[in-house]
Protein backbone atom coordinates (compact mmCIF):
# COMPACT_ATOMS: atom_id res chain seq x y z
CA UNK A 1 0.00 0.00 0.00
CA UNK A 2 0.88 3.97 -0.39
CA UNK A 3 0.94 5.32 2.89
CA UNK A 4 1.21 8.65 4.27
CA UNK A 5 2.47 8.74 7.63
CA UNK A 6 2.61 12.46 10.04
CA UNK A 7 5.47 11.70 12.91
CA UNK A 8 7.54 9.81 10.57
CA UNK A 9 10.63 10.77 12.52
CA UNK A 10 8.92 10.52 16.20
CA UNK A 11 9.15 7.64 18.15
CA UNK A 12 5.69 5.61 17.83
CA UNK A 13 5.40 7.15 13.57
CA UNK A 14 9.30 6.05 13.30
CA UNK A 15 8.83 2.68 14.89
CA UNK A 16 5.95 1.90 13.06
CA UNK A 17 6.82 3.00 9.80
CA UNK A 18 10.22 0.90 9.94
CA UNK A 19 7.47 -1.85 10.44
CA UNK A 20 5.63 -1.01 7.97
CA UNK A 21 8.48 -0.62 5.26
CA UNK A 22 9.64 -4.06 6.61
CA UNK A 23 5.73 -5.18 5.14
CA UNK A 24 6.85 -4.13 2.23
CA UNK A 25 4.45 -0.53 1.74
CA UNK A 26 5.92 2.35 0.55
CA UNK A 27 5.44 5.26 2.64
CA UNK A 28 5.82 9.13 2.43
CA UNK A 29 6.33 10.83 5.81
CA UNK A 30 5.54 14.67 7.10
CA UNK A 31 8.80 15.66 8.38
CA UNK A 32 9.15 19.73 9.75
CA UNK A 33 13.28 20.40 8.53
CA UNK A 34 15.17 19.45 5.46
CA UNK A 35 17.60 17.92 7.39
CA UNK A 36 15.63 15.20 9.03
CA UNK A 37 13.87 14.75 5.64
CA UNK A 38 17.21 13.61 4.40
CA UNK A 39 17.55 10.83 7.12
CA UNK A 40 14.40 10.03 6.48
CA UNK A 41 14.93 9.40 2.91
CA UNK A 42 18.48 7.20 4.02
CA UNK A 43 15.54 5.17 5.39
CA UNK A 44 13.45 4.84 2.67
CA UNK A 45 10.90 7.10 3.74
CA UNK A 46 10.06 9.60 1.01
CA UNK A 47 10.00 12.93 2.95
CA UNK A 48 7.17 15.86 2.88
CA UNK A 49 8.15 18.82 4.09
CA UNK A 50 5.13 20.51 5.72
CA UNK A 51 3.33 20.78 9.49
CA UNK A 52 0.02 19.54 10.75
CA UNK A 53 -1.10 23.49 9.93
CA UNK A 54 -0.27 22.88 5.93
CA UNK A 55 -4.02 21.62 5.55
CA UNK A 56 -3.03 21.76 1.75
CA UNK A 57 0.02 19.36 1.96
CA UNK A 58 -1.80 16.87 4.13
CA UNK A 59 -5.08 17.03 1.88
CA UNK A 60 -3.18 16.50 -1.40
CA UNK A 61 -0.71 13.40 0.50
CA UNK A 62 -4.20 12.12 1.98
CA UNK A 63 -6.11 11.52 -1.54
CA UNK A 64 -2.51 10.24 -3.19
CA UNK A 65 -2.13 7.95 -0.45
CA UNK A 66 -3.99 4.29 0.26
CA UNK A 67 -4.05 4.76 3.96
CA UNK A 68 -2.51 7.66 6.55
CA UNK A 69 -1.44 6.88 9.93
CA UNK A 70 -1.15 10.15 11.80
CA UNK A 71 1.76 9.68 14.54
CA UNK A 72 2.78 13.21 14.84
CA UNK A 73 0.09 14.55 17.37
CA UNK A 74 -2.64 13.45 19.67
CA UNK A 75 -3.84 16.61 20.10
CA UNK A 76 -3.74 18.87 16.81
CA UNK A 77 -7.44 19.38 15.97
CA UNK A 78 -6.72 21.46 12.48
CA UNK A 79 -4.24 18.62 11.26
CA UNK A 80 -6.91 15.87 11.72
CA UNK A 81 -9.65 17.62 10.60
CA UNK A 82 -7.75 18.50 7.52
CA UNK A 83 -6.60 14.72 6.91
CA UNK A 84 -10.38 13.71 7.34
CA UNK A 85 -11.83 16.06 5.08
CA UNK A 86 -9.65 14.97 2.25
CA UNK A 87 -10.56 11.45 2.59
CA UNK A 88 -14.28 11.67 2.87
CA UNK A 89 -16.56 9.03 1.33
CA UNK A 90 -13.01 7.18 0.06
CA UNK A 91 -13.61 4.69 2.31
CA UNK A 92 -9.42 4.57 2.64
CA UNK A 93 -8.23 4.45 6.55
CA UNK A 94 -6.63 7.06 8.78
CA UNK A 95 -5.31 5.48 12.06
CA UNK A 96 -4.90 7.95 14.68
CA UNK A 97 -2.85 8.05 17.90
CA UNK A 98 -4.21 8.99 21.00
CA UNK A 99 -3.07 8.83 24.58
CA UNK A 100 -4.91 7.00 27.67
CA UNK A 101 -3.85 10.51 29.78
CA UNK A 102 -7.60 10.62 28.24
CA UNK A 103 -8.41 8.68 31.08
CA UNK A 104 -6.01 10.30 33.58
CA UNK A 105 -6.86 11.59 36.77
CA UNK A 106 -5.01 14.10 39.13
CA UNK A 107 -4.35 11.81 42.57
CA UNK A 108 -0.59 13.71 42.15
CA UNK A 109 0.84 10.17 42.82
CA UNK A 110 -0.76 9.60 46.34
CA UNK A 111 -3.94 7.06 45.19
CA UNK A 112 -4.40 4.15 43.12
CA UNK A 113 -7.12 3.98 41.40
CA UNK A 114 -9.81 1.54 41.13
CA UNK A 115 -10.85 2.69 37.92
CA UNK A 116 -9.43 0.58 35.23
CA UNK A 117 -11.28 1.04 31.97
CA UNK A 118 -11.45 -1.06 29.23
CA UNK A 119 -13.55 -0.06 25.75
CA UNK A 120 -17.16 -1.05 26.60
CA UNK A 121 -16.33 0.67 30.31
CA UNK A 122 -17.42 4.19 30.50
CA UNK A 123 -14.70 7.06 30.27
CA UNK A 124 -14.38 9.12 33.15
CA UNK A 125 -12.25 12.15 31.95
CA UNK A 126 -11.36 15.42 33.40
CA UNK A 127 -11.63 18.68 32.04
CA UNK A 128 -7.80 19.51 30.71
CA UNK A 129 -8.67 15.98 28.39
CA UNK A 130 -12.05 16.57 27.35
CA UNK A 131 -10.16 18.23 24.08
CA UNK A 132 -8.30 15.04 23.47
CA UNK A 133 -11.56 12.91 24.17
CA UNK A 134 -13.46 15.19 21.84
CA UNK A 135 -10.78 14.60 19.00
CA UNK A 136 -11.03 10.91 19.44
CA UNK A 137 -14.76 10.58 19.27
CA UNK A 138 -14.67 13.16 15.99
CA UNK A 139 -12.36 10.82 14.40
CA UNK A 140 -15.01 7.99 15.32
CA UNK A 141 -17.84 9.60 13.63
CA UNK A 142 -15.82 10.22 10.97
CA UNK A 143 -16.96 6.64 9.80
CA UNK A 144 -20.17 7.68 9.39
CA UNK A 145 -18.86 10.11 6.60
CA UNK A 146 -16.62 7.11 4.44
CA UNK A 147 -13.33 7.16 6.30
CA UNK A 148 -12.49 4.20 8.19
CA UNK A 149 -11.07 5.62 10.81
CA UNK A 150 -9.58 4.25 13.58
CA UNK A 151 -8.22 5.32 17.03
CA UNK A 152 -5.48 3.62 18.78
CA UNK A 153 -5.18 4.93 22.30
CA UNK A 154 -1.63 3.72 23.61
CA UNK A 155 -0.95 3.57 27.20
CA UNK A 156 2.99 4.30 28.22
CA UNK A 157 5.49 2.96 25.26
CA UNK A 158 8.90 1.76 26.97
CA UNK A 159 11.25 0.41 24.50
CA UNK A 160 13.90 1.55 21.95
CA UNK A 161 12.14 3.30 19.28
CA UNK A 162 12.87 1.85 15.82
CA UNK A 163 13.28 5.15 14.32
CA UNK A 164 14.72 8.50 14.25
CA UNK A 165 13.65 9.17 17.88
CA UNK A 166 14.85 6.32 20.36
CA UNK A 167 13.16 7.77 23.20
CA UNK A 168 9.55 7.99 24.27
CA UNK A 169 8.13 10.75 26.76
CA UNK A 170 7.83 8.78 30.29
CA UNK A 171 10.53 6.64 31.34
CA UNK A 172 13.24 8.16 29.92
CA UNK A 173 12.74 11.59 31.54
CA UNK A 174 13.37 9.81 34.88
CA UNK A 175 16.37 8.19 33.93
CA UNK A 176 17.73 11.21 32.73
CA UNK A 177 16.97 13.30 35.68
CA UNK A 178 18.17 10.29 38.14
CA UNK A 179 21.36 10.23 36.08
CA UNK A 180 21.63 13.94 36.09
CA UNK A 181 21.30 14.10 40.06
CA UNK A 182 21.82 10.51 41.74
CA UNK A 183 17.94 10.18 43.16
CA UNK A 184 15.66 8.78 41.26
CA UNK A 185 11.91 11.14 42.00
CA UNK A 186 8.39 10.45 41.51
CA UNK A 187 5.80 12.23 42.22
CA UNK A 188 3.82 11.89 45.44
CA UNK A 189 4.30 8.28 47.25
CA UNK A 190 4.47 7.10 43.22
CA UNK A 191 1.59 4.50 44.34
CA UNK A 192 -0.38 5.80 41.11
CA UNK A 193 -0.30 3.04 38.42
CA UNK A 194 -0.20 3.38 34.39
CA UNK A 195 -0.63 0.75 32.02
CA UNK A 196 2.52 0.52 29.52
CA UNK A 197 3.40 -1.35 26.03
CA UNK A 198 6.69 -2.21 23.97
CA UNK A 199 7.32 -0.11 21.20
CA UNK A 200 7.64 -3.32 19.35
CA UNK A 201 4.00 -4.53 20.11
CA UNK A 202 2.59 -0.90 19.53
CA UNK A 203 3.91 -1.46 15.93
CA UNK A 204 2.42 -4.76 15.66
CA UNK A 205 -0.70 -3.42 16.46
CA UNK A 206 -0.84 -0.70 14.11
CA UNK A 207 0.02 -3.01 11.05
CA UNK A 208 -2.85 -5.26 12.15
CA UNK A 209 -5.29 -2.16 12.67
CA UNK A 210 -4.47 -1.17 9.08
CA UNK A 211 -5.09 -4.51 7.45
CA UNK A 212 -8.08 -5.48 9.73
CA UNK A 213 -9.47 -2.95 11.77
CA UNK A 214 -12.91 -1.91 11.30
CA UNK A 215 -14.58 1.57 10.14
CA UNK A 216 -15.35 3.90 14.09
CA UNK A 217 -13.19 1.28 16.27
CA UNK A 218 -11.71 2.26 19.38
CA UNK A 219 -8.29 0.45 20.71
CA UNK A 220 -6.18 0.57 23.92
CA UNK A 221 -3.03 -0.16 23.82
CA UNK A 222 -1.35 -1.90 26.85
CA UNK A 223 0.17 -5.15 27.89
CA UNK A 224 0.66 -5.35 31.77
CA UNK A 225 0.58 -2.58 34.69
CA UNK A 226 2.80 -0.99 37.04
CA UNK A 227 2.68 1.78 39.59
CA UNK A 228 5.49 4.85 39.40
CA UNK A 229 7.12 3.28 42.64
CA UNK A 230 7.82 -0.01 41.23
CA UNK A 231 9.60 2.15 37.47
CA UNK A 232 11.13 4.40 39.91
CA UNK A 233 12.34 1.56 42.02
CA UNK A 234 13.90 -0.85 38.56
CA UNK A 235 15.18 2.35 37.48
CA UNK A 236 17.33 2.50 40.87
CA UNK A 237 18.22 -0.68 40.54
CA UNK A 238 19.32 0.07 36.86
CA UNK A 239 21.72 2.25 37.61
CA UNK A 240 22.83 1.31 41.20
CA UNK A 241 20.76 4.23 43.11
CA UNK A 242 19.73 4.62 46.65
CA UNK A 243 16.01 4.69 47.66
CA UNK A 244 13.33 6.45 45.23
CA UNK A 245 12.65 10.20 46.81
CA UNK A 246 9.20 11.65 46.46
CA UNK A 247 8.46 15.17 44.91
CA UNK A 248 5.81 17.43 45.62
CA UNK A 249 4.03 17.76 42.13
CA UNK A 250 5.19 21.62 42.18
CA UNK A 251 8.55 20.43 42.82
CA UNK A 252 8.31 17.71 39.85
CA UNK A 253 6.34 20.65 37.86
CA UNK A 254 9.54 22.73 37.71
CA UNK A 255 11.47 20.13 35.80
CA UNK A 256 9.09 18.58 33.48
CA UNK A 257 6.55 21.11 33.49
CA UNK A 258 2.92 20.87 34.79
CA UNK A 259 1.72 18.84 32.39
CA UNK A 260 3.85 15.90 32.16
CA UNK A 261 4.22 15.96 36.37
CA UNK A 262 -0.03 15.88 37.03
CA UNK A 263 -1.30 13.75 33.88
CA UNK A 264 1.72 11.68 33.08
CA UNK A 265 3.95 11.37 36.10
CA UNK A 266 1.36 12.25 38.74
CA UNK A 267 -1.79 9.96 37.84
CA UNK A 268 -3.36 6.75 37.39
CA UNK A 269 -4.14 5.52 33.47
CA UNK A 270 -5.32 1.78 34.03
CA UNK A 271 -7.20 0.09 31.07
CA UNK A 272 -7.42 -3.02 29.27
CA UNK A 273 -6.74 -3.62 25.80
CA UNK A 274 -9.77 -5.70 25.20
CA UNK A 275 -10.91 -5.41 21.63
CA UNK A 276 -7.56 -5.69 19.87
CA UNK A 277 -6.98 -8.73 21.60
CA UNK A 278 -10.16 -10.68 20.47
CA UNK A 279 -10.44 -8.77 17.09
CA UNK A 280 -7.76 -8.37 15.35
CA UNK A 281 -5.30 -11.76 16.90
CA UNK A 282 -2.91 -8.80 18.54
CA UNK A 283 -0.39 -10.81 20.78
CA UNK A 284 2.03 -8.67 22.56
CA UNK A 285 5.03 -9.82 22.94
CA UNK A 286 6.56 -8.09 25.96
CA UNK A 287 5.01 -8.31 29.27
CA UNK A 288 6.95 -6.42 31.83
CA UNK A 289 8.34 -2.69 32.16
CA UNK A 290 10.61 -3.31 35.40
CA UNK A 291 12.44 -6.17 33.53
CA UNK A 292 12.92 -3.88 30.08
CA UNK A 293 14.12 -1.27 32.66
CA UNK A 294 15.85 -3.59 34.76
CA UNK A 295 18.08 -5.92 32.15
CA UNK A 296 17.66 -3.90 28.35
CA UNK A 297 17.04 -0.58 28.82
CA UNK A 298 19.86 1.59 26.72
CA UNK A 299 22.10 3.74 28.92
CA UNK A 300 23.84 7.06 27.91
N1 LIG B 1 5.35 7.88 23.57
C1 LIG B 1 4.27 7.55 24.29
O1 LIG B 1 4.36 6.79 25.30
C2 LIG B 1 2.91 8.05 23.88
C3 LIG B 1 1.78 7.36 24.36
C4 LIG B 1 0.53 7.80 23.98
C5 LIG B 1 0.37 8.91 23.16
N2 LIG B 1 1.48 9.57 22.74
C6 LIG B 1 1.27 10.75 21.88
O2 LIG B 1 1.56 10.38 20.54
C7 LIG B 1 2.11 11.51 19.83
C8 LIG B 1 3.48 11.12 19.26
O3 LIG B 1 4.30 10.74 20.35
P1 LIG B 1 5.83 10.31 20.20
O4 LIG B 1 6.20 9.69 21.50
O5 LIG B 1 6.05 9.55 18.96
O6 LIG B 1 6.52 11.73 20.10
P2 LIG B 1 7.79 12.23 19.23
O7 LIG B 1 8.91 11.24 19.29
O8 LIG B 1 8.06 13.62 19.69
O9 LIG B 1 7.25 12.24 17.75
C9 LIG B 1 6.35 13.21 17.29
C10 LIG B 1 6.68 13.47 15.83
O10 LIG B 1 5.67 14.30 15.27
C11 LIG B 1 6.27 15.44 14.71
N3 LIG B 1 5.37 16.58 14.93
C12 LIG B 1 4.90 17.04 16.10
N4 LIG B 1 4.10 18.10 15.89
C13 LIG B 1 4.07 18.30 14.56
C14 LIG B 1 3.44 19.26 13.74
N5 LIG B 1 2.67 20.24 14.26
N6 LIG B 1 3.65 19.17 12.41
C15 LIG B 1 4.42 18.20 11.89
N7 LIG B 1 5.05 17.27 12.61
C16 LIG B 1 4.88 17.33 13.94
C17 LIG B 1 7.59 15.63 15.42
O11 LIG B 1 8.46 16.33 14.56
P3 LIG B 1 9.80 17.09 15.07
O12 LIG B 1 10.86 16.02 15.12
O13 LIG B 1 10.00 18.11 14.02
O14 LIG B 1 9.48 17.67 16.42
C18 LIG B 1 8.00 14.17 15.64
O15 LIG B 1 8.58 13.64 14.49
C19 LIG B 1 2.17 12.65 20.85
O16 LIG B 1 1.02 13.46 20.73
C20 LIG B 1 2.15 11.94 22.20
O17 LIG B 1 1.58 12.73 23.22
C21 LIG B 1 2.73 9.16 23.06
Amino acid sequence: MKLFITGANGYIGGSVAHRLLADGHQIRGLVRRSDVAEQLAARGITPVLGTLDDSDVLAREARKADAVINAASSDHRAGISALLAALQDSGKALIHTSGSSVIGDDVRGDALSPHIFDEDTPFIVEDKKQARHALDNAILAASAHGVRSIVLCNTMIYGAGRGLHRDSVQIPPLVKQAQKTGVVHVVGQGINRWSNVHIDDVADLYALALKDAPAGAFYFVENGEASYAEIGQAIATRLGLGPVRSWTVEEASAVWGEGHARYSFGSNSRVRAKRARAELGWNPQHASVTRWIETEMPLD
